[in-house]
């Protein structure tokens, strides 16, 4: 493969590229590659970046070469601030495969099929709440509320519904702090930053308080695989508590923010609900959690998970120097990889810059290759069939049930964060149908 020439973006000091790429990630990001091409070089701050966005790069990167590719990167580093070096952020090799090894049951396809009934009861909780205060629901409250619930009721053994709002802010609180700190290195030195610093501490403080609680609740452990792969396991009990927070961020925030956007959208095209319920009474006998009978709900969810994908951007480091395909990157170099840039190729999409459920065709199994809401390669989500299985439900039993619309103006906007959120409250006003 002959070599190419990445193109380089902005001056070599990198001080204006750090201060665009903290005002808003998605606009820099996106107006760099309509500039200068698929593959840019940048400098930011300190750190050498190159934003990759081809399939052959991403396929080199991610697959059987990883572990020339670390999570030893500004943006993990933040978050194992709080979530300490589980599973996602870990960072070497030979430990991530024990950790994955001993926790693999409780990811497995048969367990996530053991989930299913949970998922429902939690989703149907949502739904009678929503029948006693249909007007000017706060969809993004509850979202966090419930998802959390489900990982906690589905993986860990324990029902949290009272607790969950307390937990469900502090990994909030954390997950802004990890994201004011990525890429800022002077983060600390304003009032704001050393405000969100003591925030994140005091939140860090209550979860790890929670998953201490759970490493010593014996009934807790009879249900959970995911608890009883970590006693089997020879980490300490201060790795298990990473283990279990990392399990809490990682599976809930994802959801919950992927939820909030299919619901947003779902809320702002009144057609497209009207196609997705019939669908579901037409298939009435079926169940919501089973994958392959809903065409519609699922060419919907997608979409959803193309045009608005919540992990819309991670990281890795170069850790040797590398040829990359068609390209040399050096030692300590850094790799950005967005799928929210990269589902926009207007290579791969009929529609790449609008929410349009015809980009995905299932009935001829084309996913393009690019897509790739939950990473791709070793370290890809372990967690995407309860994900899928759990949106599926949401969408399935509020659709059948309820019309909604969004109360207010429809001015959202993406807030890009670690995940990539609404930049305010959805709320909506549901209306009960026959
Ligand atoms: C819509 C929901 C979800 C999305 C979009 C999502 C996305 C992702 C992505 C993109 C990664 C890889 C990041 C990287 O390569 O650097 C990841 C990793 C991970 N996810 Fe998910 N995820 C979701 C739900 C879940 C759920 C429900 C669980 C738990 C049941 C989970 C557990 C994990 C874990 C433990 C990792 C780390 C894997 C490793 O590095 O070995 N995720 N997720």
């Amino acid at each position: 493969m002959s070599q190419i020439k990445v193109p380089t973006y902005g001056g070599k000091l990198g001080v204006k590229n750090l201060l665009e790429l903290r005002k808003n990630p998605i606009v820099f990001l996106d107006k760099i590659h309509k500039s200068h091409g698929p593959t840019v070089k940048f400098k930011c701050g300190p750190f050498n970046i190159y934003s990759i966005t081809r399939t052959e790069h991403i396929s080199y990167v991610m697959g059987p070469k990883w572990k020339n590719f670390s999570k030893d990167t500004p943006g993990y580093k933040g978050l194992s601030e709080y979530i300490g070096n589980g599973l996602l952020t870990h960072v070497r090799p030979s430990t991530w495969k024990q950790r994955k090894t001993a926790l693999g049951p409780s990811f497995s396809r048969p367990a996530f099929k053991d989930s299913k009934d949970t998922i429902l009861f939690w989703v149907r909780q949502m739904t009678e709440s929503i029948q006693k205060s249909p007007k000017s629901f706060n969809m993004t409250e509850e979202l966090r509320k419930v998802t959390l619930c489900i990982i906690c009721d589905a993986m860990l053994g324990v029902q949290i519904y009272p607790q969950a709002k307390g937990i469900s802010d502090a990994i909030e609180t954390c997950i802004n702090h990890s994201y004011l700190k990525a890429y800022n290195p002077f983060y600390i030195l304003s009032p704001s930053g050393y405000k969100s610093h003591i925030n994140m501490k005091s939140s860090r403080d209550v979860l790890r308080c929670f998953a201490r609680g759970l490493l010593e609740n014996q009934e807790a452990f009879a249900q959970s695989l995911f608890l009883q792969g970590l006693a089997k396991s020879q980490l300490s009990d201060a790795e298990k508590v990473d283990e279990i927070i990392t399990l809490l961020q990682a599976g809930h925030e994802t959801s919950a923010t992927t939820l909030n956007w299919l619901f947003y959208r779902l809320a702002s095209d009144s057609k497209l609900q009207t196609n997705l319920r019939d669908e579901i009474i037409s298939n009435k006998e079926e169940s919501p959690t089973d994958t392959d009978v809903w065409d519609k709900l699922n060419q919907c969810l997608y979409e959803s998970l193309r045009f608005d994908p919540s992990t819309w951007i991670f990281d890795r480091k170069v850790v040797e120097d590398e040829k990359i395909v068609d390209f040399n990157a050096r030692a300590g170099d850094l790799l950005l990889i967005s799928p929210f840039i990269i589902h926009r190729d207007k290579e791969e999409w009929r529609y790449p810059n609008t929410f349009n459920v015809e980009n995905f065709d299932l009935s001829k199994e084309q996913i393009p290759k690019n897509f790739m809401p939950f990473s791709v390669g070793p370290r890809l989500c372990p967690g995407r069939l309860l994900a899928l299985m759990e949106i599926r439900a949401f969408a399935y039993l509020v659709l059948q049930k309820f019309n909604f619309a969004i109360v207010g103006e429809d001015n959202f906007d993406y807030k890009p964060s670690i995940t990539l959120k609404l930049n305010k409250n959805l709320t909506l006003d549901f209306k009960q149908h026959n």
